[in-house]
């Protein structure tokens, strides 16, 4: 597959089938994104690769704190900015209703909503769940290059057949996650994925999201007036 049909054909799955991924893939895969490039090749990614019995362990760990933590433990970051503002907001808005609705779930049903939430704690049903750390004294430049590294990941697995889904969602469970893995204190919980084979079936992995129009986030410059707002 090429560059363009793998970033055309990735979107976020969210139902998986249980049909399991060969262990050499997701090596192949999490080896090969360390191509990616970073900031003074610093390569500040980490991650954590679950199958089998060590991602139904972690999963096992969430669900039992469910009842007291419905929505998690405190998360190390933000992720959000706390005032979430314009055009931003409206954005995040739009999208929630949007996936609500592929997945026939009513605007004002919470409970439904929670239970969507806690599906995320199951990686989606797909059998690799990847978590992604990074060292809690890097700057957002590195967390920027951690990003491409999850983007060539999830690029690499199209090649394979494979769909994934970002997950901020683990980084609810901070504290679970880093017993539960034995992740070092000096790290912090970033990000987790989805990794397997997309329910076709699934309807909400009908759901394609939208993109705003390209004038709203890029610039094409040919000339710059001389002496302007210098
Ligand atoms: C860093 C990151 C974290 C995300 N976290 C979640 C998540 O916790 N749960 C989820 O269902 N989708 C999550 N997503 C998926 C986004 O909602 C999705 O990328 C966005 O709506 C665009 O849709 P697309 O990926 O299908 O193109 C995340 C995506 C990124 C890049």
């Amino acid at each position: 597959m090429d560059v363009a049909a793998a970033l055309a054909t990735r979107k976020s799955v969210r139902a998986f089938s249980s049909r399991a991924v060969p262990i050499n893939i997701v090596r192949d895969i999490l080896e090969q994104s360390a191509r990616s490039p970073s900031g003074s090749n610093l390569q500040p990614w980490r991650v954590y690769a679950l199958v089998g019995q060590a991602r139904d362990e972690l999963i096992r760990r969430v669900k039992s704190k469910l009842p007291d933590l419905p929505r998690g433990e405190p998360p190390e970051y933000n992720i959000h900015p706390p005032d979430l503002f314009e055009p931003y907001k409206s954005r995040y808005m739009r999208a929630a209703a949007l996936m609500y609705h592929a997945r026939g779930i009513e605007r004002d049903d919470a409970a439904a909503r929670l239970r969507h939430l806690a599906n995320n704690w199951e990686f989606y049903g797909a059998p690799v769940g990847l978590i992604f750390t990074i060292h809690r004294r890097m700057e957002p430049g590195q967390w920027a290059d951690l990003g491409m590294y999850m983007q060539s990941a999830m690029l690499l697995a199209r090649g394979y057949g494979l769909d994934t889904c970002a997950q901020e969602a683990w980084a609810l469970w901070p504290r679970t996650v880093r017993e539960c893995l034995s992740i070092p204190a000096e790290d912090m919980v970033v990000c987790g994925m989805a990794l397997g084979y997309a329910d076709e079936s699934a309807p909400v992995n009908a759901f394609v999201s939208e993109r705003v129009p390209f004038q709203e986030y890029a610039a094409i410059l040919e000339t710059i007036e001389p002496g302007s707002a210098s």
